[in-house]
């Protein structure tokens, strides 16, 4: 299948672009390099044996859409479905600048659906994340549980999820899978490609891969008075290459028109803020110095996914460890210490 790949050239993106060619698909890579550097798709050519096929483009930008989707099908190979995961992700970043985020993320999703409604392409594969759940009312989550985004980048997410539901409802034969990732973690096993924050980063395996390093010198550990059973926080780390083949999965199996697939992509199971820091320091051999800092406002005590869903509709199952993840990130990260630059 041919398959258009929006923000192809960012942290999860670039993964799934591996898989997605080692699967057999043909893919195209539209994103505007804002958050990424094409470095990352000249190592995926690197692993994958061919030349990724890119256009450097905001998905706001229609004309250029329009222009690649009919080049496509000029060419004899037309897009026949595309996985959106162009869009801004930082939480913080959200609530200062909350208009850029609507008009990125909620901009990017109207004029990709529109360009794909014109080039009668009618199925999508959509980002989302376990963050619409807010302060979730339980754990493992389902997916039926209630959405309520806590934070201007879950209500993006929230909004495109609205939009999406009405666009398969439209009785036009769209066919929509919006997939709720948990925390991705972890690089390709190669450490060719991996997560490459810019700045200090807000996510807790990339800091701890830089305290790892030598690059940052203790972690904060945010909060040891939650309700969990070692009072830190509990989260349900995937790592991106299974992340990635639940994408191929998903492509795989489309829902019927009229109503789209939800499912979550997690492991089904949490680990504590002490548990990553203690699995990452035995499998790097090095000390992961931390101290216990105050709560991060707006962070929730526990968050993992009940992951049946995707079990049973998808066929597919989360296989890699947190002792994985730790493992390829901490690799990735030796052997680019700064990333792509
Ligand atoms: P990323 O920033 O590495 O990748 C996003 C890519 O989109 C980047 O390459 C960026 O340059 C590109 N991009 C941004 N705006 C664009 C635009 N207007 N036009 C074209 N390209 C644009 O982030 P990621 O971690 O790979 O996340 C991918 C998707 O998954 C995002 O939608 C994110 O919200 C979602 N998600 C991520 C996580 C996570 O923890 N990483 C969790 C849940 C959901
Ligand atoms: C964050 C985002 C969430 C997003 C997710 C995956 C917030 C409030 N939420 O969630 O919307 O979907 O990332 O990208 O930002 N921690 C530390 N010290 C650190 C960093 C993190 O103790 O330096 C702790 C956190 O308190 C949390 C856990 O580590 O308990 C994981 O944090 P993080 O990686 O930021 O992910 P989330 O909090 O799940």
């Amino acid at each position: 299948m041919h398959v258009l790949v929006t923000g192809g050239a960012g942290y999860i993106g670039s993964h799934t672009v591996v898989t997605l060619i080692g699967a057999g698909h043909r893919v195209t890579v539209v994103d505007d390099l804002s958050n990424s550097s094409e470095e990352s798709l000249r190592r995926v050519g690197e692993l994958t044996g061919q030349p990724v096929a890119f256009h450097r483009l905001d998905v706001r930008d229609r004309r250029g859409l329009d222009e690649m989707f009919a080049r496509a099908a000029s060419s004899g190979h037309p897009v026949e479905a595309v996985i959106h995961f162009a869009g801004l992700k930082a939480v913080g970043e959200s609530v200062v600048e909350p208009v850029r985020y609507y008009d990125v993320n909620v901009g990017s999703a109207v004029v990709l659906l529109a360009a794909m409604h014109d080039a009668g392409v009618r199925r999508i594969v959509f980002s989302s994340s376990a963050t619409v759940y807010g302060d979730p009312v339980c754990v493992p989550i389902p997916e039926d549980a209630v959405v309520q985004p806590a934070n201007p980048y879950g209500r993006t997410k929230a909004v495109i999820e609205g939009l999406l539901r009405d666009v398969a409802a439209s009785g036009t034969g769209w066919q929509v899978s919006l997939l709720r990732y948990f925390n991705p973690v972890g690089a390709h096993p190669s450490g060719r490609i991996g997560e490459d924050p810019t700045g200090t980063p807000n996510n807790l395996l990339p800091f701890v891969a830089q305290v790892a390093v030598g690059r940052r010198r203790e972690v904060a550990i945010f909060g040891d008075d939650y309700d969990t059973p070692d009072g830190t926080g509990v989260r349900d780390y995937i790592h991106v290459v299974d992340l990635a083949l639940g994408h191929v999965a998903a492509l795989d199996r489309p829902p019927a028109p009229g109503t789209p697939l939800v499912v979550n992509l997690g492991t089904g199971t949490g680990a504590s803020v002490l548990e990553v820091i203690r699995t990452f320091s035995e499998v790097a051999g090095v000390p992961v110095p931390y101290r216990i800092a105050p709560r991060r406002p707006g962070d929730v005590a526990a968050c993992y996914a009940d992951v049946s869903v995707a079990t049973e509709v998808l066929g597919w199952k989360a296989q890699r460890s947190l002792a994985d993840a730790c493992a390829d990130t901490w690799r990735w990260q030796r052997s680019n210490p700064n990333g792509y630059r």
